[in-house]
């Protein structure tokens, strides 16, 4: 599956965001080592911070799955991935990220879009 067919699949899925608040609907599809793709959408909430991003409903429905981090080869987003789903993307190991930001088709690996990590391995 190339990229371009994973965002379109992220493109398709973002129809079921529910974002009645911002009305921003956001679609993600992960594309697993296996070749299993899971998709996402972002869930807001009448108490706004409670909303979550695509990116975690996707991963989140992975490792419900029984993925781990490192299982993952490619992440396609219909948006930019705000700063705490970057955070998201480099726990799980992500090879690639694709995403449109404005016109653009944007491809980035974890290090470019979120450059020195945070290690909690530094905190023994
Ligand atoms: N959103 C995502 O789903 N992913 C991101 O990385 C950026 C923001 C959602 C959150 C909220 O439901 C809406 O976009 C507007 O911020």
């Amino acid at each position: 599956m190339t990229d371009e067919e994973l965002l379109a699949r992220a493109d398709a899925i973002a129809a079921r965001a529910y974002a009645p608040y911002s009305n921003f609907n956001v679609g993600c599809a992960v594309l697993t080592r296996d070749g299993v793709v899971i998709e996402g959408v972002n869930v807001e909430n009448a108490a706004y911070p409670l909303g979550v991003c695509a990116e975690r409903t996707t991963f989140s429905r992975a490792i419900v799955q029984g993925y781990l981090p490192g299982d993952f080869t490619v992440a396609a987003i219909t948006a930019s991935p705000c700063g705490g789903c970057r955070q998201w993307l480099a726990e799980m190991q992500v090879e690639r990220v694709v995403f449109r930001n404005g016109g653009r088709l944007v491809h980035m690996t974890v290090d470019e879009l979120l450059p020195e990590q945070f290690d909690a391995g530094e905190l023994a």
